[in-house]
């Protein structure tokens, strides 16, 4: 049997039509640079898609056909200009340029079920933040998940939370949608419509038109248990299972005051006050989740409490231990503190439900008017006395502290109103500990940009003057910075109480320099000199030049759940003399405990010509938990007990803009084309009949060919 190598030996000649063939590759290659493409399209390199998002029994979100949706571009300024998209215009579908202040439900309302006309959305930002507010997430959040699902306060039927939510986050939209977050290029598209698709004096625009491509294709459909249902079966039959969703997970980032053998679990009697936050945000647009008040304000704050109370000399004599944690996917129904309780329930977490003692979470603090701090708390489980009683101790122990603080007034929302959206609820779910939700509103949400791509620097007023360099912002404390340190004061005090301190609390203060650097590496620039210093060399990409964002996603950790750990390990860790190799793996250094620390090889500061850094192992408590919501543990994907949040699978995201000829022109070269097509075939077809005639070679008798 002849090889293929052989028979390439076999035919003299065939090494040269090889070269042939490689250097017509390399040829096409060359020419590529020049091509027709880049010289028609103009790629949109800063955009965000609407994805799609699948829940038990829904799916919301966006996506275009498989192979991109097109449309003549029309810029609507104002809502009039919506007349000549549904009705007017000539030439259907129409790729909607929409300002960003007209992004509505009304709108949009207008817009959906009209995909005949409208073949997709290009939004553009609103500068300023619309004032009237917007916020693309219900008015209820997490409505279902927390403790109030069958009760008198279900459905926010006594407090609307975020009255300003329109929902349009969770709704199915059958066209893309996609946000241009660059003013710039916002105006490169608005140039090329100006040039080619208004017509002049009032009749139509003639070709050629400008016209925009998104591609945002969704494998996944109708809901998780659908498509959970076929990866789980493709994994079973296939070598290659084709997946086409994702669970939404991460990591929650936790901390002891003083170790814990993780190993092991707490007995008990032992102790823990823990102090809560959340870590995650979202807005309509993936992985557009500034948080700033919905999220950052609130973890920032936390961190600086933990570092303030750490620094306390006497924190080992301690009664009790105060557990930090920060909890990833809270907004997609309570991803991580569900699977914190569900652990804690199933004793695979250290410490468990019944060693709680109490629990202080903060909600959204940035906000506050008039210095009011609003303590939240459960009316349900203090029909309970003894439940009751804690309580009261509870928010006597956090106004006695705060009268410490000027700056800070402490007070009590009405005591029959139910807990706002919190991590706190998951806890009560499970079991009557006492617990607090401090916030700056007393009922509806301060925040008018809850879950938006305005909920940034700008909405808690974090700003810096012109002048100033990066690096001089870093130390520039501003007075959001200032106001948040004075809760985590408030904070860290009452956590020190709570956890039996006897002593003065006038020494404990957090630093307001702590709480500006955050801010600044979270809402400005996350590429610092502070925020490179405490991460690990591995984990440098991760920091952008802009803000971070907080959507949880589904690979994790995420950008956030790294620097937020690393953050605290910095604020509650200390400098221990290890080298690398004995930082990676301590087992083998005297006093050293994987058990009880976590040991990290990180970066540390330039040193002082500033060419090279000078690294060092920091040992702290700050670790990593996973939170996957349980449902997918337990395989439940209707679970209504557990978030069952996915993302599809996409292949490809992008966007573009280019020159449509009309119709007819289209048609016109399509037929010619065509033409030419069926003449080639005739004149091949009459050539080989009559091939005999037309080609006459001499044939050697007895040669036989194969
Ligand atoms: C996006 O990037 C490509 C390549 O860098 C560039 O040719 C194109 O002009 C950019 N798009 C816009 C709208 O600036
Ligand atoms: C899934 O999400 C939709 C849209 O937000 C909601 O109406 C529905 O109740 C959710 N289903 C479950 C089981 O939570
Ligand atoms: C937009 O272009 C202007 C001038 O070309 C430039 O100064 C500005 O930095 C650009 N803005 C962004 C966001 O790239
Ligand atoms: C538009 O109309 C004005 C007067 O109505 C005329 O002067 C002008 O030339 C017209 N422009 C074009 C492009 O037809
Ligand atoms: C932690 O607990 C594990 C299992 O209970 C035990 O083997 C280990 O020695 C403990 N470590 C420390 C430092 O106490
Ligand atoms: C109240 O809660 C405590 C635990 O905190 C429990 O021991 C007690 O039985 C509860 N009382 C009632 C009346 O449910
Ligand atoms: C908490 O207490 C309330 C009122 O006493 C009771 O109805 C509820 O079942 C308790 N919850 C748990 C998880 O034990
Ligand atoms: C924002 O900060 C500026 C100066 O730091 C201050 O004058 C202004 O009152 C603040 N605005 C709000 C709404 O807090
Ligand atoms: C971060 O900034 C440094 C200089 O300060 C730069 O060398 C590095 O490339 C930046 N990293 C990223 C991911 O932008
Ligand atoms: C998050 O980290 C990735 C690298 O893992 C990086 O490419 C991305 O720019 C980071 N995002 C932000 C907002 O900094
Ligand atoms: C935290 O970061 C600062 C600034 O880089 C550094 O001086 C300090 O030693 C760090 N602390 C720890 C415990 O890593
Ligand atoms: C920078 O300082 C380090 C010591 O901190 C020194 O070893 C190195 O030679 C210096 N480099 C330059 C270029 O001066």
């Amino acid at each position: 049997m002849a090889t293929a190598r052989g028979a390439w030996e076999a035919v003299p000649g065939s090494q040269g039509l090889l070269r042939l063939l490689s250097f017509c590759v390399f040829l096409a290659g060359v020419c590529r640079g020049n091509s027709v493409e880049r010289k028609i399209y103009v790629s949109l390199n800063r955009t965000a898609p609407c994805v799609r998002l699948l829940n038990a029994t829904h799916q919301i979100g966006c996506q275009s056909s498989i192979s991109g949706d097109t449309g003549v571009i029309h810029v609507v300024e104002k809502e009039e200009d919506l007349q000549w998209v549904l009705t007017d215009g000539p030439n259907p579908p129409y790729m909607v340029l929409l300002e960003g202040k007209l992004f509505t439900r009304p709108l949009m309302e207008k817009l959906k079920g009209r995909t005949k006309r409208i073949a997709g959305l290009a939004v553009s930002v609103a500068k300023p933040s619309p004032p009237e507010g917007f916020s693309p997430s219900g008015q209820c959040p997490n409505d279902g998940f927390g403790v109030y699902s069958s009760s008198e306060f279900a459905h926010c039927k006594v407090v609307q939370w975020n009255p300003l939510g329109n929902g349009l986050a969770y709704e199915d939209f059958s066209f893309p949608i996609f946000l241009l977050e660059d003013e710039n290029e916002t105006n490169v598209i608005k140039q090329c419509y100006r040039d080619h698709n208004l017509g002049r004096n009032g009749s139509a625009p003639a070709f050629p038109l400008c016209a925009m491509q998104l591609f945002s294709h969704m494998h996944a459909v109708t809901s998780t248990v659908t498509c959970m249902r076929r990866s789980s079966i493709q994994s079973t039959f296939s070598i290659n299972p084709e997946i086409v969703c994702d669970p939404l997970s991460d990591y929650n980032v936790w901390s002891m005051l003083k170790p814990i053998n993780t190993s092991g679990t707490l007995e008990p009697d032992d102790k823990v006050v823990v102090a809560a936050t959340r870590l995650d945000s979202r807005s309509f647009f993936w992985n557009v989740a500034p948080g700033a008040e919905s999220a950052v304000a609130s973890f920032v704050t936390q961190l600086a409490a933990a570092e303030a109370l750490q620094k306390i000399p006497s924190v080992a004599t301690l009664p009790h231990n105060v557990m930090f944690v920060f909890f990833q996917g809270e907004t997609f129904d309570y991803i991580g503190s569900s699977r914190m309780v569900y652990d804690m329930e199933k004793g695979k977490f250290p410490v468990k439900l019944e060693n709680i003692h109490s629990f202080v979470e903060l909600g959204q603090v940035a906000l506050r008017t008039s210095q009011d701090l609003w303590m939240h708390t459960d009316p349900m489980s203090q029909k309970n006395d003894s439940i009751k009683n804690q309580v009261e101790q509870l928010l006597t122990t956090l106004e006695t502290v705060g009268a410490g603080v000027p700056a800070v007034v402490l007070q009590r929302p009405r005591q029959s109103q139910p807990l706002p959206p919190s991590s706190l609820q998951r806890f009560l779910r499970a079991q009557n500990i006492s617990g607090v939700v401090l916030t700056d509103h007393s009922a509806a949400f301060q925040n008018r940009y809850y879950q938006s791509i305005y909920d940034t620097a700008e909405n808690i007023n974090v700003s810096y003057p012109p002048h100033l360099s990066p690096e001089e912002d870093l130390d520039f404390v501003t007075d959001t910075a200032q106001a948040l340190a004075d809760v985590a004061t408030v904070l860290a005090r009452a956590l020190y109480r709570l956890a039996g301190g006897i002593a003065s609390v006038d020494s404990i203060r957090a630093d307001p320099k702590t709480v500006n650097r955050l801010l600044f590496g979270f809402l400005v620039k996350a590429n610092n000199s502070w925020f490179q210093s405490l991460i690990r060399q591995d984990l440098k990409p991760y920091l952008g030049g802009g803000p971070l964002q907080h959507y949880i996603a589904v690979s994790s950790p995420t950008n956030t759940t790294y620097v937020v750990q690393y953050a605290l390990a910095n604020l509650t860790g200390t400098v221990i003399d290890l080298t690398q190799e004995q930082c990676q793996d301590p087992s083998k250094v005297p006093n050293e405990n994987k058990d009880l620390y976590e040991y990290s090889w990180v970066q540390g500061p330039l040193n002082s010509n500033g060419t090279s850094r000078l690294p060092h192992c920091v040992r702290s408590t700050a670790r990593l938990v996973r939170a996957l919501s349980p449902a997918f543990e337990l395989r439940q994907w209707s679970s209504t007990e557990y978030s069952t949040w996915t993302e599809s699978r996409w292949k490809d995201i992008r966007a573009r803009i280019f020159l449509v000829a009309s119709k007819e022109l289209e048609f016109i070269t399509l037929m010619v084309g065509f033409g030419i097509l069926i003449f080639s075939l005739i004149a091949t077809y009459c050539i080989n009949a009559k091939a005999n005639v037309l080609f006459l070679t001499p044939r050697e008798p007895g040669a036989v060919s194969y």
